[in-house]
């Protein structure tokens, strides 16, 4: 039984006595006590692969920011290397694939990840982060959508357009389901590997959702999301797919419990399009920017809005690098304190 379980139940649409609260991007480089860990390694992959650096990670928004759920330290691109696509991640740019997938053999060659082979890493991690909770709270574990990590693996990179991915939804839409049912079925083993290790939630981010139309994104990503969400019946799933305005009455349609919502989406009317689900978000990260007074003032105006009831606080994306941890420790703390009259 967890000490702190207001997620959780949250999650499941039970009562809570008050709004939960914890963060995207929580645990990392907004936290000086993080920047300290991190430069005791040359890269981030092998901050990553290094379980105990993984739980202090994990551990430190927990003690420092006071948040009611961690979520475990790593990445989403651990899938396309446990199947075979190596990546770096290039210091202040972000990922970069030095063989990216380009043909139809290439896609033949990925092999299904095996978690118990090769991502081991992370489960362990898990172990040891559910060990030194001692549970306080929840571990949230997560995974990429199929679509996101399909777009890194064609990009090879980050990209403002991820034109080169989208281009084979057009020119070679079957060889393009051939690598989502591959990164699906990696996906699901994935998860179902880190529920056994300890995750009590699992999050699934699709972080390119915004830049498909809407049939192609039923297609090519809502499609892979479903198979993930009807295989994984142990734990409560959210999903959060920025920017699918278009989508959120395809996404109250999913086997979640949870439905995350990025700052631009109205929360009446995302309510009335999931009304079936807990929602998650949606504080836009640059109102952290602002003085305190405002902060207090939307944080209200946000709780307010979603009611008492079937939600979680968040950001509508992960907090940015240069946020002060001082504005999120207050944003996190009226949350905690809020009244709810509704
Ligand atoms: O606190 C947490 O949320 C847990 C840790 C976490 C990281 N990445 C750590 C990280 C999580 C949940 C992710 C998910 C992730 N990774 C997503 C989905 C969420 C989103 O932001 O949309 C995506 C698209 C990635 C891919 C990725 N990883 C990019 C594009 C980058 C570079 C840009 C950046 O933010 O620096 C990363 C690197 C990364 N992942 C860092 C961290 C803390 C920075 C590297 C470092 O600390 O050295």
């Amino acid at each position: 039984m967890l000490n702190n379980d207001l997620v959780l139940r949250a999650a499941r649409g039970e009562k809570t006595e008050r709004t939960p609260v914890w963060l995207m991007r929580q645990a990392g480089r907004i936290l000086p006590e993080y920047r300290a860990l991190r430069e005791k390694f040359p890269d981030f992959k092998t901050y990553i692969k290094t379980p105990e650096a993984v739980v202090e990670a994990t551990l430190q928004p927990v003690d420092i920011l006071g948040v009611d759920a961690a979520i475990i330290f790593s990445d989403i691109l651990v899938i396309p290397e446990a199947m075979g696509l190596d990546y770096e991640m290039v210091e202040k740019k972000g990922p970069f694939f030095p063989k990216k997938i380009e043909n139809e053999q290439d896609i033949k060659n990925l092999t299904i990840a095996n978690p118990a082979e090769k991502l081991s890493y992370v489960t362990d991690a898990i172990k040891l982060a559910k060990s030194a909770l001692s549970n306080r709270m929840p571990l949230i574990g997560f995974a990429g959508a199929p679509w996101t990590i399909f777009a890194y693996m064609t990009e090879g990179s980050g990209s403002k357009t991820f034109s080169k991915a989208r281009k084979w939804l057009y020119c070679e839409p079957q060889a393009s389901h051939l690598l989502l049912e591959k990164i699906t079925q990696s996906t699901i083993l994935y998860l179902k590997a880190q529920i056994k290790a300890g995750a009590d939630l699992v999050q699934i981010f699709d972080s390119w959702a915004g830049i498909l139309p809407p049939k192609q994104y039923q297609t090519f990503s809502i499609k892979y999301i479903s198979q993930i969400c009807d295989a994984i019946t142990e734990v409560p799933i959210t999903v959060f797919a920025k920017d699918a305005y278009f989508a959120r009455a395809a996404l109250s349609n999913l086997n979640c419990q949870v439905v995350g919502l990025d700052w631009c989406m109205d929360i009446a009317e995302s309510r009335k399009l999931i009304p079936n689900k807990t929602l998650q978000g949606n504080f836009d990260p640059c109102n952290l920017y602002a003085d305190k007074k405002t902060i207090k003032l939307e944080t209200e105006k946000m709780l307010k809005a979603f009611g008492s009831e079937r939600y979680i606080a968040n950001l509508g994306h992960g907090l940015y690098p240069d946020i002060e941890a001082d504005k999120v420790k207050y944003f996190i703390e009226i949350i905690k304190e809020y009244k709810h009259t509704n």
